[in-house]
């Protein structure tokens, strides 16, 4: 009889991707949609209300519109997709003058497709390029006091069709402490708590949760859909966010900005603190 075995098999594609030796965080969530791209734009305007300068990177970015200046709306490569979270982010961290030519180092792996990266990638016949990930990390290096990197989903998003190589396993390999979004609703314990078990295989540091769109008039459920959550993970809660509706195409609110900027000097004392 075949042995079952839960031992991962190696993925050699992704090893070129090295640990990042600066100050950064890696921003993954409970879920897709849950506010990673939103309190990653927040904390990034937090850090430089602080006078530190921060680099971003979405490595990988599905559900990318096609630029409009492409013939016939279609897309073949990176360079023919907007980078959706990655603009939004480079507005926060203040890198909007030389956005055309950072988008390699903001944005290297884009696909068009709304779907989890291993349907995108095998739906548009292109695998993820890996030394583009490789080289965005090596352009932050040096360039910025911290780095924020946005996942894609959630930790377990699968990347490769094949091989079980995950968001997480990406994130495993840069090596950056992980800040997890969370939402305010009956159930994110649950979620929250997997994800935090999921990091933790890891061994990643969890540098906490931010619980993200508390409603201005919460039910009970709502209300107390954190209680315990920091107990229970044995993580801390960070920051309890309010849903503040805002257009994408902005700036993000300032109560978001003001809600994370604890959150920004804790970990930046906490990672002078570690050099
Ligand atoms: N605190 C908030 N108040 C109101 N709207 C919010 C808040 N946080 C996020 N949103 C909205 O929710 C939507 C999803 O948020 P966001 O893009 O940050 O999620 P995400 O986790 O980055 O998604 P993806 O998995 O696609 O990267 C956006 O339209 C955003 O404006
Ligand atoms: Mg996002």
């Amino acid at each position: 009889m075949k042995k079952a075995t839960t031992a991962k098999r190696r993925y050699p594609a992704a090893d070129v991707v090295k640990r990042y030796r600066g100050v950064g965080l890696f921003i993954t969530g409970t879920s897709t949609d849950i506010g990673k791209t939103t309190i990653t734009a927040a904390l990034a305007a937090a850090f430089r209300q602080l006078g530190i300068s921060v680099g971003v990177c979405k490595p990988i970015n599905t559900g990318c519109p096609v630029r409009p200046d492409r013939a016939g709306g279609r897309a073949t490569g990176n360079d023919d997709l907007i980078a959706s979270d990655a603009t939004i982010l480079a507005r926060a961290a203040g890198l909007t003058q030389n956005l055309e030519t950072l988008l390699p180092v903001l944005s290297p792996i884009r696909y068009c497709v709304p779907v989890s990266p291993h349907l995108a990638a095998r739906m548009e016949h292109r695998k993820p390029d890996w030394r583009r990930v490789a080289a965005a990390l090596k352009y932050w290096q040096s360039r910025c006091d911290i780095l924020l990197v946005e996942g894609a989903g959630g930790w377990k998003v699968p990347i490769d069709a094949a091989i079980p190589f995950a968001i997480g396993d990406m994130a495993a390999k840069i090596g950056l402490p992980v800040l997890i979004v969370s939402g305010c609703y009956v159930g994110t314990i649950n979620h929250t708590w997997l994800t935090v078990q999921a990091v933790r295989q890891s061994r990643l540091p969890i540098f906490g949760v931010v619980a993200n769109r508390r409603p201005a008039t919460p039910d009970f459920g709502t209300m107390t859909s954190t209680d315990s959550l920091d107990k229970v993970t044995g993580v801390p809660l960070l920051a309890t966010l309010p849903d503040t509706p805002f257009d994408d195409t902005g700036d993000i609110p300032p109560a978001l900005v003001d809600a994370l900027l604890p959150v920004a000097k804790k970990y930046w004392k906490q990672a002078k603190r570690a050099r």
